[in-house]
């Protein structure tokens, strides 16, 4: 058997690693970067499972540290569950349960939608400014855990901002900050499955992440047809649900605005039958022929959990989002969100309650939604001097518009050609249930016009000539 001291320098061909490194880090910090190095061997496999350490004398004589250092190292990490000690066999590196890299889960790819906005357009500058003034302003208490609920500032202006820019009626105490829309669909359906509710209505065509985060949380999922005034009510009502998610000022992905007597039509439902209506406010900010298209909350705000965030407006990196709810569903949410995570990030929500508190959100989404729209305009209008007999709907709002190719299109076809082109295409029919007639779903939020131009340009070449 090899002695001690050369399995680990044999085994792993660490020692000389190990020494170099313990020269480079300062003399009070030894037994800490001792005990990294060990753990990283420890976790990537260089050190395996039953691996005996070599004597902590030998090891610190190698090393040119006291005993003590190698002491400590090793305490730490039988601390932390990574080696054994046992008297009369030394050190030895615990059985660990690491998943071969090659049986390694897949990490899960970040999501991907149609109408990101642009990191181009993200307001650096006065987001660095508030992101100063919070933490200057940011008394010792709140360095402390959050609020699960959110911090009471945000609460008080996320209020304001969402009467003032979506007509909301909304209370603070009402408000939860949480990290954003996906977050919210979460701790709703924990709060929904905890009543005993397991299915929920989602709208035909509708985002396809939604339903799958919703199916995995264990919530069946029943689509309800979407028409041109929204998702459709009757069917809603002969379905039976008690609970419904819709997207009533821009309807993902088909562009729908809410008609008026299809909003009346769905809080009278939710009257009648105790149902729940959660609104999914994700674009509406970006509203360019008229005014926004105020919140269905603000004309129910007992029947419907309104969800906004801030992933179209600023950026999806910044994971900020917040629910208006019913009173009575306030307290199961913010346990849920207890739950969860404690609450959502001190730091990066003091920064956007400064963010909103300087009226810099408002102005962001001025310039920002004059740039949108001109992308918004440069690809309608390309679209209606090239391809004539493509049909652009759904434009109002948002940052993605739906296309319809002639009937007879092959709409694969016509979703690879305009990826090929260099469009963010995508088939409606992914998004959809029932079969609908052919239509691309397109994100322009983040390509400049005179890209959307060129694509378009080139995509009415490649489709006259099939290329
Ligand atoms: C339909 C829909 N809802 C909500 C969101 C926002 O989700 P989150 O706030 O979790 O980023 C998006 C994002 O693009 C969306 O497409």
């Amino acid at each position: 058997m090899p002695d001690t001291n050369s399995e680990i320098v044999d085994e792993t061909n660490r020692g000389l690693l190990l020494e170099a490194s313990l020269a480079d880090s300062p003399r009070g910090q030894h037994a800490t970067t001792l005990t990294a190095h060990l753990r990283d061997a420890i976790r990537n496999g260089m050190l395996r499972t039953g691996t005996r350490l070599p004597a902590s004398r030998s090891l610190a004589a190698d090393l040119g540290v006291s005993r003590g250092v190698v002491v400590r190292a090793y305490e730490q990490l039988a601390a932390e569950g990574y080696v054994n000690s046992r008297q009369g066999r030394g050190t030895e590196v615990a059985a660990a349960p690491r998943p071969p890299a090659s049986a390694a889960a897949p990490s899960p790819r970040p999501p991907t939608n149609p109408g990101l906005p642009t990191g181009a357009l993200f307001p650096r500058t006065e987001w660095l400014r508030a992101t100063d003034r919070a933490i200057a302003g940011l008394p010792d208490s709140e360095f402390g855990y959050p609020d699960p609920a959110g911090l009471p500032r945000l609460r008080e202006e996320l209020a304001a901002y969402l009467g003032r820019a979506r007509s909301l009626i909304a209370d603070p105490g009402r408000v939860v900050v949480v990290n954003g829309f996906g977050q919210a669909v979460r701790l709703i359906t924990e709060v929904l499955i905890g009543s005993g509710g397991r299915e929920i209505g989602v709208e035909d065509p509708g985002s396809v992440g939604l339903t799958e985060q919703l199916t995995r949380a264990g919530v069946a999922c029943r689509p309800i047809p979407v028409d041109e005034e929204g998702i459709r009510v009757d069917r809603l009502a002969r379905s039976g649900l008690r609970a419904v998610i819709v997207t009533p000022a821009h309807q993902f992905p088909t562009g729908v605005v809410m008609s008026p007597e299809r909003r009346h039509a769905l809080l009278a439902w939710a009257r009648v039958t105790g149902g729940l209506i959660i609104e999914d406010d994700y674009d509406a900010e970006f509203r360019y022929d008229r005014s926004p298209v105020g919140a269905l909350q603000g004309l129910g705000p007992d029947d419907v959990i309104y969800g906004g965030s801030v992933s179209k407006t600023l950026s999806p990196a910044l994971r900020l989002g917040w629910l208006v709810l019913p009173e009575r569903l306030v307290t199961p949410v913010v346990e849920a969100k207890y739950d969860a995570d404690l609450g959502t990030n001190t730091l990066a929500q003091a920064t956007l309650t400064e963010f909103l508190a300087a009226g810099s959100l408002d102005r962001h989404i001025r310039r920002a939604g004059s740039r949108y729209r001109e992308r918004r305009d440069t690809l309608v209008s390309a679209f209606r001097a090239l391809l004539p007999d493509w049909r652009v709907t759904g434009t109002a709002a948002g940052l993605h518009v739906l296309v319809h190719p002639p009937p007879d299109a092959d709409e694969t076809e016509a979703a690879r050609l305009a990826q090929k082109c260099g469009l963010d295409a995508r088939p409606l029919s992914r998004y959809a249930v029932a079969t609908i007639r052919p239509g691309l779903v397109i994100g322009y939020g983040h390509q400049r016009p005179d890209t959307l131009a060129g694509a378009v340009r080139d995509l009415a070449e490649c489709y006259s000539s099939r290329c």
